[in-house]
């Protein structure tokens, strides 16, 4: 749960200022308030009488004070709109007791300390309880230089201001410095006093408290000017803010006490675990903390730099099509992405090191790779889809610190209910709100019956609770829907539970699981439609390729398959019989649709296919194609649009459970654009054109309900219609496709992704 909440406003304000302490925060507020605010007369006060004068001379302030009864001699209190307190937080109950004593009766006051806590004891100290007009506040900058001197008019531009309003403060205060540091191009976020002094202890306090002490640790070494002159990059990255004021920071250390130590605390635990990996030479544990640490610091550093793939709102990424184009060339889409999350499960659990190749760096994939990272598995990469997994053995998962978050990813949730299940710790998997929507009661309920303990929310929605150290015993289970991802979760699960695991499926699913479990050296064994395994065995490393995904290669067929003109060979894709129903489907509707280079790679069959635009016609959907292509509808009932006569889809209810409820969603999407359709429980009918060429759909915005496959079928029909296709909410097509705009407009697609 988000801890901050963003802080919006337009107000025009102050017309009065003064800065009490005019060091570089101080000094640089009122710089900033001159240029970015309408302020008419900023006054300072310190009692530093040559830094007043410094600051008048340099222009950051109109005028300087020695004391605050000085000023209040001097200016009228009821002028005063906004005091900013810049002095050191130890300061502050002297301070407070005459700004309490000297202001006017609407004049607002916050402060820039970098500790909540302490300026409320201030407050309570000095007046009894917090005020209304105290509005305490921190910008999160500053630079290691300090004085007047160094203060700057942009230092807040583009840097978080978090503000720690309290039950007694008055809104329309909160409103009001909301809005001046939001004018100097500053974000605002609201956050609990109490949290801020946490989260500022664990990402300021206490790095700087690390760095003094580093520094001071060479310092003190006979040799130190010796040690100092061959100190070069790291040293000098780590240890920048040691050249901090010290007054102000021990001031910050006094002040914030218990969280500084709490996360010192913490610190030391993982120091001492680094220590003990170097001390024993353990090569993998040193492994398992650095690549972490390397992953989370360059998720960090793209957060920071803004390339993050997705936007900070998601809410707000849309495609716009332009009417035209055709789709040419050669290409190969993504890895699978049911095949990625498999290659991590078993690769993190198997005895030796397993490389992957051809991995889907899509947001679900690495779902499940940080996962892995978080259950203590060293993963190396992904780096242009290439993935070192050092196996920790089918009993070496450690239990996570804290519950692992699966974002959109249904498949990463139900898989891994079987297989922590199984394990001696407990755990607890949540996701997005797409995921947060999703039934989950079709894995509880057969795992409950193979003695796992865990809880589900309400109507069997996530988080799953997962009770750890409950000894399984394999069963045999009839899945009541076509499901590869119940039959995984229940095969995982089945590697460790007493005795046999046997599913029967009522129609044929994809079946990677089983198809990798073998090539991990793990006996699986079909007959008809049920699938058995025994518990107790290990599994031993491989080298695994991944296929492009199908799934993924389905949007450009469609595009292909629907545009006068066009011609695509897409390369390299999965085509394992579980999963081609898409190809069978469009076969029928007489697509002209051909395979070569047919092979198999580790386990799995490859083809490379190729697409040429001709005329199709609707057809009745074979039913026992609706789980072979489960996941490809949404662009086929694009494709069925683009078809002359009826296509009828029934048998395929499973697509209201997806990441949205893919009937009525994509039923909306075509009304909307002019299609004609009808909606049945478990299917849909969709009327096609009778045109050959020419437009299909008209134009018109349509909603893809955080559902990546209905944002890029969307996308598709754009090249059959007659305006602009406006399709809202695409970030999530960042979960399956990475690169999908740039790929399809290098196609031939008309498409763009902006930021509505
Ligand atoms: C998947 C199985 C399918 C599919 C999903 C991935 C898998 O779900 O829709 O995208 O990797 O096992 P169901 O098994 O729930 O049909």
């Amino acid at each position: 749960m988000s801890t901050e909440s963003h802080v919006q406003t337009n107000q025009r304000w102050p017309q009065t200022l003064v800065i009490v302490g005019l060091g570089l925060i101080g000094g640089s507020v009122a710089l900033a308030a001159r240029r970015f605010t309408g302020v008419r007369q900023v006054f300072g006060v310190d009692v530093n009488t040559e830094e007043l004068e410094v600051a008048r001379s340099l222009g950051v302030i109109d005028q300087g004070f020695s004391s605050f009864p000085d000023l209040a001699h001097h200016v009228d209190a009821r002028d005063v709109d906004l005091i900013v307190l810049a002095v050191p937080v130890l300061a502050m109950v002297k301070v407070l007791a005459q700004v309490a004593q000297h202001r006017g009766p609407s004049t607002v006051v916050t402060d820039v300390g970098s500790c909540k806590a302490v300026l409320r004891d201030a407050a309570v100290d000095a007046l009894g309880s917090m005020p209304p007009w105290l509005v305490p506040g921190h910008p999160i900058a500053g630079a290691e230089r300090s004085g007047v001197r160094a203060a700057k008019a942009d230092l807040f531009c583009q840097h978080k201001v978090i503000v720690t309003p309290t039950a007694e403060t008055d809104p329309q205060a909160v409103d009001q410095v909301s809005a001046f540091w939001a004018s100097m191009d500053a974000e605002v976020l609201s956050m609990a006093l109490e949290r801020h002094d946490q989260v500022l202890a664990q990402t300021s306090h206490l790095p700087h408290l690390l760095a003094f002490s580093l520094v001071d640790t060479l310092a003190r070494q006979d040799e130190r000017c010796e040690i100092f002159r061959y100190a070069a990059g790291g040293f000098r990255d780590f240890t920048r803010i040691a050249a901090s004021d010290p007054t102000m920071w021990r001031d910050i250390f006094l002040a914030n006490r218990s969280a500084t130590l709490d996360a010192l605390d913490q610190f030391l635990e993982g120091v001492y675990r680094v220590r003990e990996a170097v001390a024993t030479g353990d090569g993998d544990a040193m492994m398992t903390t650095f690549t972490r640490a390397k992953s989370a610091r360059d998720y960090f550093t793209a957060l920071l730099n803004k390339t993050a793939y997705q936007p900070m709102n998601k809410q707000d990424l849309v495609f716009i099509t332009t009417p035209g184009g055709r789709v040419q060339g050669r290409a190969r889409v993504p890895g699978d992405k049911s095949i990625s999350h498999r290659s991590i499960m078993l690769g993190a659990l198997a005895n030796g090191t397993t490389h992957i190749q051809g991995f889907l760096e899509g947001e679900d994939a690495l779902a499940t790779l940080q996962t892995f990272r978080d259950l203590g598995v060293q993963i190396e990469g992904p780096n242009a889809g290439r993935v070192t997994v050092h196996g920790v053995g089918i009993n070496g998962l450690k239990a996570p610190s804290k519950p692992l978050y699966l974002g959109n990813s249904g498949t990463s949730m139900r898989l891994l209910a079987g297989l922590l299940s199984a394990q001696p710790f407990d755990c607890e998997l949540t996701g997005d709100t797409s995921l947060s929507k999703r039934p989950m009661g079709r894995v509880a309920e057969p795992l409950r019956l193979m003695g796992a303990q865990l809880e589900t929310a309400e109507d069997g929605r996530p988080p799953l609770k997962l009770k750890g150290g409950t000894p399984l015993k394999g069963m045999h289970y009839d899945l009541p829907m076509a499901s590869a991802q119940v039959k995984s979760c229940l095969l995982l699960a089945g590697l460790w539970a007493e005795g046999e695991t046997s599913v029967t499926e009522p129609a044929p699913t994809r079946d990677h699981t089983e198809r990798m479990l073998q090539g991990f050296g793990y006996q699986v064994s079909r007959e008809g439609s049920t699938v058995r395994l025994q518990g107790g065995g290990q599994l031993e490393a491989c080298d695994i390729d991944i296929p492009a995904d199908i799934s993924s290669a389905t949007f450009f067929m469609v595009a292909a398959a629907i545009t006068p003109g066009s011609d695509l060979v897409l390369e390299h894709v999965g085509v394992n019989p579980t999963r081609d129903g898409v190809i069978h489907i469009l076969r029928l509707m007489g697509a002209d649709l051909t395979l070569s280079n047919e092979t198999v790679v580790g386990g799995e069959p490859v083809a490379d296919i190729r697409v040429r635009y001709t005329p199709m016609k609707g057809v009745d959907i074979p039913l026992d194609q609706v789980p072979l292509a489960i996941d490809e509808f949404p662009a086929l009932f694009v494709a069925a649009a683009c078809a002359q006569g009826v296509t009828r889809l029934r048998g395929a209810e499973e697509l209201r459970v997806k990441e949205s409820d893919r009937i009525q969603v994509m039923a909306e999407g075509l009304q909307a654009l002019g299609v004609a359709c009808t909606v049945y429980e478990d299917g849909i009918d969709i009327v096609g054109t009778s045109e050959v060429t020419g437009a299909v759909f008209t134009q018109g915005c349509v909603h893809s309900h955080e559902d990546h496959r209905i944002a890029m079928s969307f996308a598709v029909a754009g090249l059959r219609a007659q305006g602009a296709i406006k399709i809202e909410d695409c970030a999530n097509v960042a979960t399956s496709f990475p690169g999908f705009v740039e790929l399809a407009t290098h196609l031939g697609l008309k498409l763009e992704a902006k930021l509505d």
